[in-house]
C-alpha cells in the first residue's frame, strides 16, 4: 500500500484508517453475503441489516430522542440549505431568522429566500466573521418558523459553543463540519444536518435529524423528493439509498463507539488537538495570524494566515512535501486551513506543529 500522508482536507476528509481497511477487507464480498455492498438490493435482507445498524448506531452515538427521525438523504447540505424552507417556511406566513457567521450561513440563507420571508437576526460581516453573536446581540422574530445557525463554519473556522436560546421556535443547525465531534443534546433542535463526508464518511451521504412534528407541513404537491415526511416514512428507502456510504458511516460511528470510546471522549481529544496548534499560533508573536478570536474558535477547521502570500506559498509547499497535505485556505479567503476532524490522529497534528515551529525559525 502507498503510504499515507497526514491529510488535512476540509471536505472530503481524513477518513479513520480502520474503516478504510475494513471496508477494503469487505468490498469484493461481505462475508456471509458473498456480495459486494454496492450489489446489494436496498430491499434485501442484507443491506436492509447494513441500513438499521447504521441508524442504530448513530441514535446510541448522538443518544436521538424517540420525539425525532434519522433520515439519509443525498444532495448534501446544499440541498438542505432548500429543503429546510421548502418543508419549514413555504407556504407560511411566518419569517424564518438566519444567523450568518460565515459562508455557510449565507448560501443557506440564499436559498431560503427563495421558498418565504426571512430575517438576518445577526451578520458577523463586520469582523469578516471572526466571531459568534452574544445572545443579547440577536434580533429574533417573535414566532418564527425557525431559526437558522452553522454550527461549525468550515471556512472561517468559527463554532459555537452553546446554542443560543431562541424559546419554543424550533432550531435548525448546519452541523456538516461537527457532527459527531462532540455529543449535542438533540432535544434543543428542530432539525439538524450534516453531510457525510467531513466527519461522518464519504461523500453522497447526508444525515437529517428531525422533529417528527415538523414534518407534518410540508405540502404533497413538493417534489417527492423535497419532502421530509416522504423520507420518514419509508426509511430513506423512498427511492434507492446512497448504499455504500450509508455503509461507511456505519462504519465511521462503529469505529467511534468501540476503538474512540464515543463522544465525550472524542471531544476530549478534539480540544486536545486544536490547542496544539491554537498554542503554536498565539506564542508566535503574530508570524501566524489566527482568523477567529480566541473564545469562538473552532476544535475542526483551524484557519490563520502568514504575514504575506508569498511565505504562505511557501509554507503550502513545504508542507506538502513532508507528507502534511490539503491545508490551503478556501479559494474565497485563501490562508491556510487545518482541518483536524475525529480522523486526523495526534501524531498528524503535531507533526503539523512541528512544522510550524521549524518553519517560523
Ligand atoms: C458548514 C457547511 N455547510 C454546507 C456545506 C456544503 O455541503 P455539500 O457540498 O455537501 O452540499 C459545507 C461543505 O463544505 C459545509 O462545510
Amino acid at each position: 500500500m502507498p503510504e499515507r500522508v497526514f491529510n488535512f482536507s476540509a471536505g472530503p476528509a481524513v477518513m479513520p484508517l480502520p474503516v478504510l481497511e475494513e471496508a477494503q477487507r469487505n468490498l469484493v464480498a461481505l462475508p456471509g453475503v458473498g456480495s459486494s455492498v454496492m450489489e446489494l438490493s436496498h430491499r434485501g435482507k442484507p443491506y436492509m441489516a447494513i441500513h438499521a445498524d447504521a441508524k442504530a448506531r448513530l441514535v446510541s452515538l448522538l443518544n436521538i430522542p424517540d420525539t425525532h427521525d434519522v433520515l439519509f438523504l443525498q444532495g448534501g447540505s446544499r440541498l438542505q440549505f432548500s429543503m429546510i424552507p421548502i418543508n419549514l417556511l413555504k407556504g407560511t406566513e411566518k419569517t424564518a431568522d438566519y444567523i450568518l457567521t460565515g459562508s455557510w450561513g449565507k448560501k443557506a440563507l440564499e436559498e431560503a429566500v427563495k421558498e418565504g420571508k426571512t430575517n438576518v437576526a445577526w451578520d458577523g460581516k463586520p469582523t469578516n466573521y471572526n466571531c459568534l453573536p452574544k445572545q443579547a446581540d440577536l434580533k429574533l422574530t417573535p414566532d418564527a418558523a425557525y431559526v437558522h445557525m452553522t454550527s461549525n463554519e468550515t471556512i472561517q473556522g468559527v463554532q459555537f459553543q452553546a446554542e443560543p436560546e431562541v424559546g419554543n421556535v424550533p432550531l435548525v443547525s448546519d452541523l456538516s463540519s461537527d457532527f459527531m465531534s462532540r455529543p449535542v443534546d438533540i432535544s434543543k433542535y428542530g432539525l439538524i444536518y450534516a453531510c457525510a463526508q467531513k466527519n461522518a464518511g464519504p461523500a453522497g451521504v447526508t444525515v437529517v435529524i428531525i422533529r417528527k412534528d415538523l414534518m407534518e407541513h410540508a405540502s404533497s404537491d413538493l417534489p417527492g423528493y423535497l419532502v421530509y415526511r416522504n423520507h420518514a416514512e419509508n426509511d430513506s428507502m423512498w427511492n434507492t439509498p446512497p448504499t455504500f456510504g450509508i455503509y461507511l458511516l456505519g462504519l465511521v460511528c462503529k469505529w467511534l463507539q468501540e476503538d474512540m470510546g464515543g463522544l465525550e471522549k472524542i471531544q476530549k481529544q478534539n480540544e486536545a488537538k486544536a490547542k496544539i496548534l491554537y498554542d503554536v499560533i498565539d506564542e508566535s508573536n503574530g508570524f501566524y495570524i489566527g482568523h477567529a478570536l480566541p473564545e469562538d474558535r473552532s476544535m475542526m477547521n483551524v484557519t490563520f494566515k502568514l504575514g504575506d502570500e508569498e511565505s504562505e506559498k511557501r509554507f503550502l509547499a513545504e508542507a506538502n512535501e513532508v507528507g502534511l497535505t490539503q491545508l490551503g485556505g478556501h479559494r474565497s479567503v485563501g490562508g491556510v486551513r487545518a482541518s483536524i476532524y475525529n480522523a486526523m490522529p495526534v501524531e498528524g497534528v503535531e507533526k503539523l506543529r512541528d512544522f510550524m515551529l521549524k518553519f517560523k525559525k
